[in-house]
């Protein structure tokens, strides 16, 4: 990793070095967001020097702010590298774990707000077999494949353009995936949407395109903590899935194929319940995964608009979020093999537990699953997801 000082200082300090656009300052304003309103003042995209990949690849950071929100995506890996949201007096923090410099996010990270691809979660045995071929994928976790292998979508320098439509104010990103990169078949042309709206929502909208018969299942692995990142446990968030089922995993965290019920089980989370309650309860499936590390089967299945599957809320700040999708499921790994060993952007070091992914896909191991909903992507047709996370604020404790 060759970051210059000089970078690593334009990026800490926020000093816009290639402004896309007129508002060079904006990205050395951090109260800016916290002083707009939940109705519009969006700025228009502004651009900066964040890093520099060992082979010279230059890596940007991008702000964006509309509606109270504040987000900043890396070019590398797409990545969600902060998102500010102010609590319920107004104080702005940013909820999303992660690193202030791009050595971090080479180095060693968990997947922290990136962009997952080509498949979300894992494939059995690193291999699946369509139209009577079988493909071979690198293993990366145990025997099987994780989040589209060694060199997935997260590691990868996307092409980013501002985007603006009415109100909302966005960035669209662009990455061509060659034919028979990390073992998958065709070229895969996937373009997806960060969008922020007058409303201060965050809007994730994916397509993918392939010239030959592949398998795809995007999305994006955003760690939260609505207290603030680096702030500690986020077993107190209350959270409300609507799935009665999930799909119990073996011991490489692969799904058996049976779809259980969450009826009695710690995996209820039909009525709001701090994620901590049952976490120490000794069910099987939360011992296998170290905690929460499951899919969740949505009732609404999939959709072709998003449909509101998620609340949470973080009862000392009021932060709460909301989330509607397309997609029939959701994985929710509550943070737990982070482990003390890195330390992310507020300077302070993430433990077990101390950030949620809610990783909205279809379920893992589709692919040699004929029982879970399809992710077979063929020529002439457009692969289609989206997301869409709502932030606001409770009254009072
Ligand atoms: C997986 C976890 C994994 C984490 C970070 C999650 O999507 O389900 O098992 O540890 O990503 O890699």
């Amino acid at each position: 990793m060759t970051t210059s000082r000089r970078t690593l200082l334009a990026a800490t300090t926020g000093i816009a070095t290639a402004a896309a656009t007129t508002t060079a300052a904006t990205a050395a304003a951090p109260t800016t967001a916290a002083r707009s309103s939940r109705t519009g003042s969006h700025q228009p995209p502004t651009r900066e020097h964040f890093g520099t990949l060992d082979n010279g690849d230059r890596v940007d950071r991008w702000t964006l702010a509309n509606g109270g929100t504040r987000l900043r995506i890396l070019s590398y890996g797409g990545i969600v590298q902060s998102l500010e949201l102010p609590d319920r007096r107004g104080r702005t923090a940013n909820v999303s774990l992660g690193f202030d410099s791009v050595d971090g996010y080479v180095a060693d990270s968990p997947y922290f707000g990136a962009l997952i691809g080509r498949y979300g979660n894992r494939i059995a045995g690193a291999k699946f077999t369509l139209d009577g071929k079988t493909y071979q994928l690198p293993a990366n976790d145990g025997p099987n494949s994780l989040h589209g292998g060694t060199k997935g979508f997260d590691k990868r320098v996307w092409d980013v353009e501002p985007y603006r439509s009415g109100g909302d104010v966005g960035l669209t990103l662009r990455y061509v995936s060659k034919d028979g990169e990390m073992g998958y078949p065709g070229t895969l042309r996937t373009r997806v949407r960060y969008l922020l709206t007058p409303r201060g929502e965050l809007r994730i909208d994916y397509t993918a395109t392939t010239d030959k018969a592949t398998v795809v299942n995007l999305t994006n692995h955003t760690y939260f903590n609505l207290a603030g990142e680096g702030s500690g446990s986020i077993e107190s968030h209350r959270l409300r899935i609507a799935a009665s089922r999930y799909t119990p995993v073996d011991d490489t965290l692969i799904p058996t194929g049976e779809l259980a019920r969450v009826a009695g089980t710690p995996f209820d989370f039909r009525r709001a319940k701090p994620i901590g309650k049952d976490l120490r309860d000794g069910h099987p499936q939360i011992l296998r995964g170290q905690g929460f590390d499951h899919n969740f089967v949505l009732d609404k299945g999939l959709t072709e608009r998003p449909r509101p599957v998620i609340s949470v809320t973080e009862p000392e700040s009021g932060r709460t979020m909301r989330v509607a999708t397309t997609e029939p499921g959701v994985q929710f790994y509550s943070g737990n093999f982070l482990d003390g060993t890195l330390k992310g952007s507020s300077g302070r070091v993430y433990r077990a537990g101390d950030g949620f992914c809610l990783e909205t896909q279809h379920f893992p191991d589709s692919p040699n699953q004929p029982g879970f909903p399809s992710t077979v992507l063929r020529p002439g047709h457009t692969y289609r997801s989206s997301t869409v996370y709502s932030f606001g604020t409770d009254g009072g404790r």
